[in-house]
């Protein structure tokens, strides 16, 4: 499928920003809010490794610093062959302001053709919640 590219355009343009330099994974997100809003965010990685953090929730928590917290869907892109499928813990996160038909689009930016289109609920089912 085609990758909406109001998405993906900032995404790949965020994606350039990322600090990689342990892993060479360049990953960018771009999450549409209710309000039409475009918020990005790329992956920082430390060299104590434990404390990067991902293009995704570098996406949700720029747009919550903003007062914003109703979303309808993300683009996530690497600069890979391979699809990058959130990590649990940012599908946690999103969990937190998104409802399950939230979309989350997924593009391996070597190959546009692959682009995924998912829902939170499929990727994540049961999830915790107070
Ligand atoms: N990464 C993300 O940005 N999002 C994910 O959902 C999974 C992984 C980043 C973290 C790290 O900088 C690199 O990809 C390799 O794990």
């Amino acid at each position: 499928m085609t990758p909406p590219v109001e998405l993906l355009k900032p995404a790949q343009a965020v994606m350039n920003n990322a600090h990689s330099p342990y892993s060479n994974f360049k990953v960018g997100a771009a999450l549409r809010s209710t309000d039409g809003q475009i918020f990005t965010g790329c992956n920082v990685e430390n060299a104590s490794y434990g404390l990067t953090i991902c293009a995704e929730r570098n996406a949700v928590f720029a747009a919550i610093a903003t007062g914003i917290k109703d979303f309808t869907e993300i683009l996530i892109v690497a600069d890979s062959d391979k699809l990058p499928y959130p990590c649990g813990a940012c599908r946690q996160v999103l969990s937190e302001f998104c409802p399950l038909d939230f979309n989350i689009y997924i593009v391996a930016n070597q190959n546009h053709e692959i682009t995924e289109k998912l829902s939170l609920g499929e990727l994540l089912p049961k999830s915790f919640t107070m």
